[in-house]
């Protein structure tokens, strides 16, 4: 029998890998896709991060600065569940895309470093999770090395992320005694992921003896605490986002893989209902719909082609299928709608509600665009940030001042940096969240149009998207601030401010002017 929708939708689940850079996120996706049967080898993301980045230049600088700069999105499957993890640029200069990101996601592992503990940059993505309700599982990695007090690490999770850990699984060892882990709820252990089922035992002094001599009465002690000590896991609570669940593992010894995935399919959320503008869209809707939270260009230089990636949030999307595109009322033909997996993309004849693909595109989409089959819907959301950093793009061929005005326009539809035009007619103003992305927004230029560029610092430093009850009180804000006035790609007016201080003042002199530096697209 065909698989109906809500069976579909079912068995979905769309998640991302949040971390602190080195806690082992990129080792951990490289386990998850290999026990998800979608590579081989071990190994096939980096080496296929290292091909990417051969092909075009502006990826040197992920290259020689060794970061990730691209989000990607990978599909695969495990014992039934049709799992899409969408993957998101650690460094913090590039916070804005790794935000987009998870709003198209319905869950996420929280990967922690065993010695370190809760790092700034993860604490920083836990409370984006938690003001969108996304449910968290906790990986802490490396056991396999010297790590902290086991109870010490679930503390500060309490402690720090105000959340209800509660272990699932305790490390037999760590360091170089790291054998595996036991399963606190099923009495069992796994000693590594190629071991498919879990092995029952007698209780933890069985599992004890697993460890060297003068190690086992405390860890059989401790064991006995860890099941005590904490209260039973409750689904409803994580997916209210009060509760973590733990687990513990060495993503590079594939010791507690298995388990997240496992989690995921037991636990995780099915793809959550949309919040647009008219309504509210269930996953289960039949009619499709979607949005776009990423755009990626150059992914191949021979096509020189834009990829927009959408989360199907309700319905099918089925290839041939025309959509209409809430921001301009067009219809558009989705005729090559694609699923990345981890070495290769395939054409997607039907994508379900929960599941992200690539829509190639000459620019017709852009970032937090909805797409129906033909309901008039925006969905709310997708965040754009106030830029921290403003320049001006200094042209070393002047005559090409046109060709700057469509690669920046372009650039800025991608998400790579944000373009304001000054209502005075002096030039554009580009805008980025971090410097790398004015270092990728030049090797770009230069790259793929043949334009060098350097950068000048602007009269400004914030910008604030501004906004009044009455449009009366804008237009009069606006006229008598013409030189501080620029709009964004939407023609949203924002202003410039020289610092702190004159955003103040300015603020506190027009009351009735709402200054905003979150927009969310629309
Ligand atoms: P990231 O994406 O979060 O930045 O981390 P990544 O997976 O690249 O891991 C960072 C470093 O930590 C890598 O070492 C990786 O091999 C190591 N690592 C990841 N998981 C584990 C683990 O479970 N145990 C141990 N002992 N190490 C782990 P590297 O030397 O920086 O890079 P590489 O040359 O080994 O790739």
């Amino acid at each position: 029998m065909p698989e109906t929708l809500a069976e579909a939708v079912a068995r979905r689940r769309t998640f991302a890998i949040i971390s602190h850079p080195d806690a082992g996120k990129t080792t951990l996706t490289e386990k998850l896709l290999l026990f998800g049967g979608a590579i081989q080898l071990a190994g096939e993301v980096k080496a296929k991060k290292d091909r990417i980045q051969t092909r075009s230049d502006w990826m040197k600088i992920e290259r020689e600065r060794g970061i990730s700069v691209v989000t990607s999105v990978m599909t695969f499957e495990y014992e039934d569940t049709v799992f899409n993890l969408l993957d998101t640029p650690g460094h913090e200069d590039f916070a804005d895309d790794t935000y987009r990101t998870l709003t198209a996601v319905d869950a996420a592992i929280m990967v922690i470093d065993a010695a370190k503990g809760i790092e700034p940059r993860t604490l920083k993505l836990f409370e984006v999770c938690r003001m969108r309700d996304i449910p968290i599982i906790t990986f802490v990695n490396k056991m396999d090395r010297e790590a902290r007090d086991t109870f010490e690490i679930i503390d500060e999770v309490a402690e720090k992320l105000a959340l209800d850990p509660v272990p699932m699984t305790w490390p037999i060892g760590q360091g170089k005694s790291f054998v595996g882990t036991y399963h606190l709820r099923d009495s069992a252990i796994r000693l590594g992921d190629s071991e498919r089922e879990l092995t029952k035992v007698n209780g933890p002094e069985v599992v004890a003896e697993k460890l060297p001599e003068h190690e086992r009465q405390d860890w059989a002690e401790m064991a006995e605490l860890a099941i005590d000590g904490y209260p039973a896991f409750s689904r409803e609570a994580f997916l209210e986002g009060h509760m973590t669940p733990v687990y513990f593992g060495s993503a590079l010894r594939n010791n507690g893989v298995r388990d997240l995935i496992h989690a995921l399919s037991e636990f995780g959320p099915p793809p959550r209902a949309q919040v647009a503008d008219v309504r509210t869209v269930e996953a289960t809707d039949p009619k499709m719909s979607a949005f776009v939270f990423k755009i990626q260009a150059n992914m191949d230089p021979n096509h020189r082609d834009r990829i927009a990636f959408v989360r199907v949030c309700s319905g099918e999307l089925k290839r041939g299928m025309k959509a209409r595109l809430s921001r301009t009322g067009k219809q558009m033909g989705l005729t090559a709608p694609q699923f990345f997996f981890a070495s290769q993309r395939q054409l997607a004849d039907t994508a379900y509600a929960g599941d992200v693909v690539g829509i190639p595109n000459h620019g017709a989409l852009r970032i937090g665009d909805t797409l129906t089959d033909g309901e008039q819907l925006v969905f709310q959301g997708v965040p754009n940030f106030a830029p921290e950093i403003l320049r001006r793009v200094r042209l070393e061929d002047a005559m090409k001042a046109k060709k700057l005005k469509e690669a920046l326009q372009q650039m800025a539809e991608e998400g790579v940096v944000q373009l304001f035009t000054p209502e005075d007619g002096s030039p554009a103003i580009v805008g980025v969240v971090g410097a790398l992305q004015l270092d990728v927004l030049k090797e770009r230029l230069k790259a793929e149009y043949g334009l060098p560029v350097s950068f000048e610092m602007a009269r400004f430093s914030i910008c604030r998207w501004i906004s009044a009850e009455k449009a009366a009180d804008l237009d009069k804000f606006v006229s008598s601030h013409r030189g501080d006035i620029a709009r964004d790609l939407d023609g949203d007016p924002v202003f410039l401010a020289q610092d702190g201080f004159s955003l103040n003042y300015e603020s506190e002199r027009a009351p009735e002017i709402r200054m905003i530096a979150i927009k969310e697209y629309h």
